[in-house]
């Protein structure tokens, strides 16, 4: 396959890996650029489903025969490879969630509630995913706390300089993503979580748009909460993570009761159980975490380097194509930027162009995508957004750029 990269990644073999990308849709090759939305999924994964339910269904942590134990084994090593994923020191500081928004609600709603006083502040940047703004806001309502908000520049790019004023001994929690979903923006993730530590307060990042992309070390961007979702680093829907640093896991109230997070229960009293059980009331989606396990394997197999050089080159081609499409206007030009291509074409709407596209056979998201302020800030109500991941090539980017003659051909 041509790819018009000159990197060592293998991209054929990868382009192999995911049986869906062979999928026709309307007729035509899919060529699929809405990975920022949910990846697609190797073969490796969907063969850990096949063989969690063959061979190992039952339920964890609680019966004594076979399956239970090879049940539980999966589920628990997956753990101890998600902590490796990230380096984290200590396995027990991954709590398995359904996602990244399960996670900061969990968050918010533990380590808030049981801290925030009228008066206090938590930051948050204008460029986040409303997962990252409205638990923060329900939590306000809930404490009197106040949100603030860090703006972000013409390119994109957080105001570092303001988000500094912003910060002050009021400030308790501090939240920002990692990577933008809407603009592909990076984050100097640890230049601002040494600010943040600086006037006391814990930062949680939402790592959801980074893990995909980026070698992400949760020690060495000194995170406290670092939260991300399966499903968009080619595992699979309904299972993510939350790092939480023990000590604060461990000073957190539960957040939701049930089986599995308890230690003991009467009617007088209920003991918790430790760190992390005690956030994973119920059953929980095992098969789910088995294939995070086998997508943080597949991940940890291939080249992450090289992975990056390709979808950063792949990247460059698709900004440098689109700027040749006449009434096209980029949204989002940061400097470090990752996987997000955002745009509007003068004159079509965002849906119309993304239904056009569909029957090119290329699938992209188009609307707010869920960050109605970053819509705002440009004062635009959608963009079309065509979204990377290791399996897109130069041929994805030229059927993108020739679907886009087809949406000018149909809406003149
Ligand atoms: C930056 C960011 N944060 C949070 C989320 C929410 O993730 P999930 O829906 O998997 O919980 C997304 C999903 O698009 C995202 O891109």
């Amino acid at each position: 396959m041509a790819t018009g990269t000159l990197s060592p990644f293998d991209i054929a073999k990868v382009r192999a890996d995911f049986p869906i990308l062979r999928e026709v849709v309307h007729g035509k090759p899919l060529v699929y650029l809405d990975s920022a939305n949910t990846s697609q999924k190797p073969a490796s994964v969907l063969q850990a489903l096949d063989d969690y339910y063959r061979h190992a269904n039952g339920n964890i942590h609680r019966a004594t025969h076979l399956l239970s134990e090879r049940a539980t084994q999966a589920y628990e090593g997956a753990r101890v490879k998600a902590a490796r994923f990230i380096n984290a020191a200590d396995p027990k500081s991954i709590v398995l969630t359904t996602g990244t928004t399960d996670g900061i609600n969990l968050v918010a709603q533990t380590y808030g509630r049981m801290t925030l006083r009228p008066g206090d502040d938590v930051l948050l940047s204008w460029l986040e995913h409303h997962s990252n703004i409205v638990p923060w806001q329900i939590l306000c309502e809930q404490t009197g706390a106040t949100l603030r908000v860090a703006p972000i520049t013409d390119r994109g790019e957080i105001d570092v300089e303001a988000y500094h004023r912003l910060l002050s001994p009021r400030t308790k929690i501090v939240a920002i993503g990692h990577v933008s979903n809407a603009l592909g923006t990076i984050n100097p993730v640890r230049e601002m979580t040494d600010a943040a530590h600086a006037v006391g307060a814990v930062v949680l990042v939402d790592g959801a748009q980074a893990v995909p992309h980026l070698v992400v070390d949760v020690q060495a961007l000194d995170s406290d909460f670092y939260v991300f979702s399966s499903h968009k680093m080619f595992g699979p829907t309904g299972t993510g993570v939350l790092y939480g640093r023990r000590e604060l896991l461990e000073a957190m109230p539960p957040y939701r009761g049930g089986g599995d997070m308890i230690a003991s229960v009467t009617f007088e009293k209920t003991v918790y159980n430790v760190v992390p059980y005690k956030f994973e009331a119920g059953t929980p989606n095992i098969a789910g975490v088995v294939g995070l396990g086998a997508a943080i394997d597949y991940l940890s197999a291939i080249d992450r380097g090289a992975a990056l050089a390709h979808e950063d080159e792949v990247l460059a081609y698709a900004t440098a194509r689109l700027r040749e499409v006449p009434g096209t206007r980029i949204i989002g030009e940061a400097r470090e930027k990752t996987g997000v291509l955002s745009f509007v074409l003068e004159g079509v709407h965002p849906h119309d162009v993304g239904t056009v596209l569909d029957r090119e056979g290329v699938a992209v998201r188009t609307g707010q995508h869920c960050a109605q302020p970053v819509m705002d800030r440009y004062g635009i109500t959608a963009t079309v957004r065509a979204s990377l991941a290791i399996y897109n090539t130069h041929a994805d980017i030229d059927a993108l750029i020739a679907a886009l003659g087809r949406v000018r051909e149909v809406f003149g």
